[in-house]
C-alpha cells in the first residue's frame, strides 16, 4: 500500500529539534508574564467573513492562500491565516472591556496556501501580542520595544527593524489615491499582478518584488507625506521613544505597507539576513478601525507576530547546540537484566527512581533480549551507567552499576542504589 505522507507544506516536529521550539516557547511565556501580557488561545477555525473583513477581499492572503471551505453543516469556514482577527472577534465576543490597555499573547499554528520554500510553509506558527485599549504612541513602543526584547533574549542578532507609518483610514485613503493616479500613467511597467494590484489594493505595489515595479516606487509618492497632523505627530512621538530607550535601531521604510487591509498609523517589520527571500522574521502594526469595524468598542490596537519556523532558521549555530545539549537530556541510567527471571524486579526499581527529579533513568522493554544486544542499546542511548541486574547479585538486594565510558563497574546495594548513583554521577 502506498505509504501516507504529512500533507505539502505541512510538517512534523520531531526530537530533537522540538527542543528548539519548546525553548522559544519557554521564553517567550516568561518574557510575556513580566510585561504583562496574559495568554489568549482562540479556535483554529472560524468564519470565513472574519478574515474577508478585517484582511481584505483584495490582498492575497484571503483571494488566494486561505483555506476556507464549507462544511457539512454548510457554513463557510476557513483555518485561521494569521492570530489578530481572531482575537479581536473574541475580545467583542466575551465583552473585554479595552478602557484599560489589555495585553494579550498567543502561539500555535496558522495556515496560508502558498507555494512551499524555505521559510514559508502551509502550516506554520506565530508568537504574537497585541495590546488594546488606548491608542497612544506609548502603546505603540512597548510593543516594539517587546518584540525586540522577545528577538534579543531569544538569542537572534543581526535584525533590522523597519518602520513606517500608513496614518489614519483618511490618510491612507488620500495616499492610496494618489500612489494611483501616479502609477497608472506607467502602467504598462507594471507586473501583470501589480496591474490587478492598481484597482484592488493599490499599496502591496510597494512591496512586490518585481524589478520593473520596484523602480516605479521609488519616485512614488509617500505614506508621510500624506500623514494629518496627529498622525504625524504620534508617529514623531513613537520614533522618539524608540530612539531613547533600549535604544530599538530602527530604518524607516517607505514600502512597507503589509499585506493586511486592517492597518493603519505604524507598521513594522523585522528582517534578518539569515532567510534569504522570505526575510521577515516577524512583523506587525497599528489596526485602530478593527474593533469599531466589527461592531465593539472603539479601541486602540497594535501588535505583532513572529514566525515561530523563520526565528529557529535564524538562531545563530552555537546558541542552536547550547540549547540542544542543554535539553536533550543523557540518560543516567538504563536498566539491562541477565535473564528475564530478574526483569520484574529490574523493572519494578527504575519505576520508584523516576520518583527522583534529578536523574534519567529508563530499562530495555524486551524482557527477551540478550544482555548483548542489551549493552549495545545502553550504548546507543548513550546512556552513563547501566545497572546489570542479575540472580546472584539480587539475592544480596545488590546490582552491578557500570559506568559506560570507563567500563569500571562496582555492586551498590538496591536500598541504596539513587544514593550510590548519584556519587558516582558526581564523580564523572
Ligand atoms: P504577517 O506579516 O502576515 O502578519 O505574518 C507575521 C509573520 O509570520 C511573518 O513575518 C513571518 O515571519 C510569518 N509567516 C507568515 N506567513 C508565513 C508562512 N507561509 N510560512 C512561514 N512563516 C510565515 C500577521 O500575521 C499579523 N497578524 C501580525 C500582527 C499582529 N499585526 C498586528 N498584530
Amino acid at each position: 500500500m502506498e505509504k501516507i505522507q504529512s500533507l505539502k507544506g505541512m510538517s512534523d516536529i520531531l526530537p530533537p529539534e522540538v527542543y528548539l521550539w519548546q525553548y522559544v516557547e519557554e521564553e517567550a511565556r516568561e518574557l510575556f508574564a513580566r510585561y504583562g501580557y496574559k495568554e489568549i488561545r482562540t479556535p483554529l477555525l472560524e468564519e470565513s467573513a472574519l478574515f474577508n473583513r478585517s484582511i481584505g477581499e483584495g490582498t492575497d492572503i484571503v483571494n488566494k492562500e486561505m483555506y476556507s471551505f464549507i462544511d457539512k453543516g454548510g457554513r463557510n469556514i476557513a483555518l485561521r491565516p494569521e492570530g489578530t482577527a481572531p482575537i479581536v472577534r473574541s475580545f467583542i465576543q466575551h465583552n473585554i472591556d479595552p478602557q484599560d490597555l489589555v495585553k494579550l499573547y498567543y502561539m500555535g499554528p496558522m495556515f496560508r496556501s502558498e507555494r512551499p520554500q524555505k521559510g514559508r510553509s502551509r502550516q506554520f506558527h506565530q508568537i504574537g501580542a497585541e495590546a488594546i485599549g488606548p491608542s497612544g504612541p506609548h502603546v505603540d513602543a512597548g510593543v516594539i520595544f517587546l518584540m525586540k526584547k522577545l528577538l534579543l533574549k531569544i538569542g537572534i542578532n543581526g535584525f533590522e527593524v523597519k518602520l513606517n507609518s500608513l496614518g489614519c483610514s483618511g490618510d491612507k485613503k488620500k495616499f492610496a489615491e494618489a500612489l494611483r493616479k501616479h502609477l497608472l500613467r506607467e502602467n504598462s511597467r507594471l507586473c501583470d499582478d501589480c496591474n490587478a494590484r492598481l484597482d484592488k489594493n493599490v499599496l502591496r505595489i510597494l512591496d512586490c518584488k518585481a524589478e520593473s515595479c520596484r523602480a516605479l516606487v521609488r519616485n512614488s509618492p509617500k505614506a508621510k507625506d500624506f500623514l494629518c497632523a496627529g498622525c504625524a505627530g504620534h508617529y514623531a512621538k513613537v520614533k522618539e521613544l524608540l530612539a531613547k530607550h533600549t535604544p530599538v535601531e530602527y530604518k524607516e521604510d517607505e514600502n512597507i505597507v503589509r499585506g493586511l487591509d486592517y492597518y493603519t498609523g505604524a507598521v513594522f517589520e523585522v528582517t534578518h539576513a539569515a532567510m534569504g527571500a522570505q526575510d521577515a522574521i516577524a512583523a506587525g502594526g497599528r489596526y485602530d478601525n478593527l474593533m469599531g469595524d466589527f461592531g465593539g468598542k472603539r479601541a486602540g490596537a497594535i501588535g505583532f507576530a513572529i514566525g515561530v519556523e523563520r526565528l529557529i532558521m535564524a538562531l545563530p549555530p552555537e546558541k542552536r547546540e547550547e540549547i540542544l545539549t542543554e535539553r536533550n537530556r543523557q540518560l543516567d541510567l538504563f536498566a539491562v537484566t541477565t535473564s528475564s527471571a530478574v526483569y520484574d524486579a529490574a523493572y519494578t526499581v527504575i519505576e520508584n527512581l523516576r520518583d527522583k527529579e534529578d536523574i534519567l533513568c529508563d530499562i530495555n522493554y524486551d524482557a527477551g533480549r540478550s544482555l548483548k544486544s542489551q549493552m549495545n542499546l545502553a550504548n546507543k542511548k548513550n546512556a552513563r551507567f547501566t545497572a546489570i541486574f542479575g540472580d546472584e547479585e539480587l539475592k544480596k538486594g545488590e546490582v552491578a552499576l557500570r559506568n559506560m565510558k570507563t567500563k569500571e563497574q562496582k555492586n551498590a546495594r538496591l536500598d541504596r542504589i539513587y544514593e550510590d548513583l548519584k556519587s558516582e554521577l558526581k564523580r564523572v
